[in-house]
């Protein structure tokens, strides 16, 4: 038997047509010969780390150069997809040296944070990623819903996928001062947001704008039909998805969701909103609704200092503590950190003080997002705790004004 001798290092130009071979048939799909092309014209090879055996590529982490929003300031984000591996290779630790490989590459790019949607958090919480974030799921019948409050004055009006800057400059008015979202890219809105990813750019979805009654912009949902593979009475069931909501205002709001009740034909409309949106409260009857956790993405500080440096401040009052944080995967973020939190900002420096808490990085994670309170995590015993006051600190230190939510899927 040939003894196993694989490379791994990022891709180059001639390697995509192997890696869009490599990812459509690790998640069950079958290559098409656009897809290489497209890959070439949006992701530049470096951004595809791979392990290649015998020159050929059999498993492959992608990071996507993006920016996470938070409270205002924006933060280099290392955003991961997809993860692959042919079946004939996995469970042989490829994926895990890409993985550890790629928060090297992030913290010499000086992306201090990543993030990855997957349902395998047992696979990627080993390498310090960890849920940081959620959605609150809500599905509903549309012929059964009614709101409390009257339809507001304005109108819909069509948009298409060349109008992304007139969505850009909403979506930017809306999320800057929020906890999360991302920064979105021409590319971005066209792929990810417009158009129907899993439809391989086939399907564009639908677009309308709210106009108030001065003629201003104040909003928009972006959302798709799709078949639910069940009959009523012979006829096929359509749901509506909502993949992207703004409202700037109340009227844009309620305006926007009157003109998704119109669609008589779905049996059913599914929207993953932030994890405070009133919507239930605004019917008639809340139970109509029905409330799910829906999954966020899972985070991972890939650079202490870096991540806490660029983090913004909301706190009540300064503080001050140590804190011991291990990390198999990223060296560079073990030993004990001494931060602090003021009006100036946050930062973090080694020190060889005691710490106050001991936790692994991913712990940090929900921290930093505002996911979760440092009493949260110590009550759950994800934090070991040596000086009970810190937590209060800590917790104030990682205040948020609103809890981590973006609308993207990645
Ligand atoms: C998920 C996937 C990338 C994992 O690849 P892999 O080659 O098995 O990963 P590795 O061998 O490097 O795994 C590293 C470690 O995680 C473990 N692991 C792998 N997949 C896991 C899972 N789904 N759940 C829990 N642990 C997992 C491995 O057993 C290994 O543990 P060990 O070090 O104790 O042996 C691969 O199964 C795949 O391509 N699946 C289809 C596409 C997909 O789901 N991509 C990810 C979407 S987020």
């Amino acid at each position: 038997m040939r003894e196993m001798s694989i490379e791994y290092r990022h891709i180059k130009d001639e390697d995509f047509e192997e890696i869009a071979k490599l990812e459509a048939i690790a998640f069950y799909g079958r290559p098409r010969e656009e897809d290489t092309a497209l890959m070439r014209k949006n992701f530049q090879p470096e951004w595809t780390l791979a392990a290649f055996d015998d020159g050929k590529p059999v498993a492959s982490v992608r990071t996507l150069p993006s920016v996470r929003l938070m409270h205002g300031t924006k933060t280099p984000f290392g955003l991961i997809s997809p993860v692959t591996c042919y079946a004939a290779y996995r469970r042989q630790g490829h994926v895990a040296k890409l993985l550890v490989r790629s928060l090297e590459l992030m913290k010499e790019r000086g992306q201090p944070i990543s993030g990855l949607y997957t349902p395998h958090d047992a696979l990627y919480r080993r390498y310090g990623w960890e849920r940081a974030e959620e959605k609150r799921s809500l599905s509903f019948d549309p012929g059964r819903l009614e709101f409390r409050t009257p339809a507001p004055r304005g109108k819909t009006r069509p948009a298409t996928q060349d109008d992304w800057k007139t969505l850009d400059a909403i979506y930017r008015q809306h999320v800057d001062p929020l906890n999360g979202a991302l920064i979105r890219v021409e590319n971005w809105w066209r792929f990810f947001v417009l158009i129907d990813f899993e439809s391989k750019g086939q399907r564009e979805r639908d677009i309308v704008v709210w106009v108030d009654e001065s003629g201003e912009d104040r909003g928009y949902v972006v959302y798709q039909n799709r078949p639910t593979g069940q009959r009523e009475n012979g006829w096929p069931q359509q749901e509506i998805f909502l993949r992207d909501f703004v409202a700037l205002d109340a009227g844009a709001y309620r305006g926007l969701w009157q003109h998704i009740l119109t669609h008589d034909l779905a049996s059913n409309v599914v929207y993953e909103s932030h994890p405070d949106d009133p919507f239930v409260d605004l019917c008639e009857d809340p139970f109509v609704v029905t409330v799910k956790r829906g999954e966020g993405p899972m985070i991972r500080i890939v650079d202490v200092e870096g991540a806490i440096a660029s983090r913004p401040y909301s706190g009540g009052s300064s503080a001050s503590f140590t804190v011991r944080i291990s990390d198999e995967s990223a060296p560079w973020n073990e030993g004990v950190w001494h931060l602090e939190a003021g009006e100036g900002g946050m930062r973090a420096k080694k020190t060889d003080a005691a710490a106050d808490v001991e936790m692994s990085v991913n712990f940090l994670a929900p921290l930093y997002t505002g996911f979760r309170t440092a009493e949260t995590l110590a009550a759950a015993g994800m934090i070991t705790v040596h000086r009970a006051e810190a937590l209060a600190e800590i917790t104030n230190a990682f205040a948020v004004t609103d809890p981590p939510f973006t609308q993207d899927y990645y």
